[in-house]
C-alpha cells in the first residue's frame, strides 16, 4: 500500500470469513463458472480418466472445497490425492470430507503457497505411474499472462516429464455477462473484496473505515481481463502498523485480475511453457474450457 500504485495480493482473500464468502460467490446466479466447469468435467469424466491413465497421483493446486475434484476421483480412481492450499482450516476440513467419501483413497494435504517451490512428498508402497496436476476454477486467470507462463513452467516441473495437466480456463465472452459475474446484485463479491480491509484492521491493527471504500469489478475488453479494485470514496488516510497511508479521492487499491482467453491463446501459452496441448473440452455455449496437456 506504500507503493505509488496500491495493490494487495489476492492470496490474502482466503481466510475466514473470506473463504466462506468465496463459496457464496460460487453459488451466485451471475457467476456461472462454478456450474459450467463441473458440467464439463462430469460429461468428460471417462475421457479425462483415459487421458490421465491408471495409477496417477492427482495433485490439486488451490484445492479449496475439493468438490469438483470428486468427479475426477470417481472416474480416475487414483491411488493418491495431494491437495495443496494456503488455507489450512479449509484444507483439513475438505480433506476429511474427501476421506469419508472415498475411504480407499490415500490423501496427503500440503498447506502451502502453490506458486512457490513445493516439496511434494514421495510415497513408498503406493504405485504411481504418472503425476497429474489439476488446476480448476480458472485460477490461472488470476495471474497476468506473464505470471501464468512462469506458473505453468512451475506446474510442468511438478508434473515431471510426461506428466499431465488438467486446467480450467474461462473463455472470452460478452462484457455485460462478465461485469455482472464480478459485481453481483446481492453484493457478495463486494463483501468479499472489502473484507480485505477488515482483515488488515483485525490483523495489523489498522483503522480503515471500510464504508469509506467501495468495490469495483469490471471487464476491460482491451486487456481481456476482469479488474477488481477497492476505491476510496474520499480523500483520506489510514494508519497501518504505525504507518500513515494516504488515499486520494477515487484512488484505488488493485486486488484481483481474472484474465480471459480464447482456446487458441491458451494452447499457445501452454506450448510456450513446455506442454503439448492434447484435449480441449467446452460447454455447448463455449463459456468455459478444460484443457488436457502433457509435459514434454
Ligand atoms: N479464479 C476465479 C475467477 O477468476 C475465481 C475468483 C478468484 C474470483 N478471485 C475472485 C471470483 C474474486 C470472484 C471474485 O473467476
Amino acid at each position: 500500500l506504500a507503493l505509488p500504485k496500491k495493490s494487495i495480493p489476492p492470496k490474502y482473500f482466503y481466510e475466514e470469513p473470506g473463504c466462506g464468502l468465496f463459496e457464496a460467490i460460487c453459488e451466485l446466479p451471475e457467476y456461472s463458472l462454478t456450474r459450467t466447469e463441473p458440467g464439463i468435467l462430469r460429461e468428460r469424466a471417462a475421457e479425462s480418466a483415459r487421458f490421465v491413465g491408471p495409477e496417477c497421483q492427482l495433485i490439486e493446486f488451490g484445492s479449496g472445497s475439493q468438490t469438483k475434484t470428486r468427479i475426477l476421483i470417481e472416474a480416475m480412481q487414483p491411488p493418491l490425492y495431494a491437495p495443496v492450499d494456503i488455507a489450512e482450516d479449509t484444507l483439513r476440513a475438505s480433506s476429511a470430507e474427501m476421506a469419508k467419501a472415498f475411504p480407499w483413497l490415500n490423501i496427503v494435504g500440503l498447506c502451502a503457497d502453490y506458486t512457490r517451490p513445493l516439496a511434494m512428498p514421495e510415497f513408498a508402497g503406493v504405485p504411481i505411474r504418472r503425476k497429474a496436476v489439476f488446476f480448476p476454477g480458472s485460477t490461472i486467470g488470476n495471474f497476468t499472462p506473464g505470471e501464468a507462463l512462469v506458473f505453468l513452467e512451475h506446474a510442468r516441473k511438478v508434473a515431471g516429464a510426461g506428466g499431465a495437466l488438467l486446467i480450467g480456463v474461462d473463455l472470452k465472452k460478452d462484457k455485460a455477462v462478465l461485469d455482472a459475474a464480478y459485481d453481483d446484485a446481492r453484493g457478495v463479491t463486494a463483501r468479499f473484496n472489502l473484507n480485505l480491509l477488515h482483515r488488515i484492521n483485525r490483523e495489523l491493527g489498522a483503522d480503515f473505515q471500510v464504508n469509506r471504500f467501495r468495490h469495483k469489478g469490471f471487464y476491460d475488453p482491451d486487456r481481456s481481463r476482469i479488474e477488481m479494485h477497492l476505491e476510496s470514496l474520499y480523500s483520506q488516510f489510514v494508519h497501518i502498523a504505525g504507518r500513515r497511508i494516504d488515499f486520494a479521492y477515487r484512488e484505488t487499491i488493485h486486488t484481483e485480475i481474472s484474465c480471459k482467453y480464447s482456446i487458441a491463446e491458451f494452447q499457445e501459452l501452454g506450448e510456450r511453457a513446455g506442454f503439448r496441448p492434447e484435449k480441449v473440452w467446452t460447454d455447448p455455449a463455449q463459456l468455459f474450457s478444460v484443457h488436457g496437456m502433457v509435459a514434454s
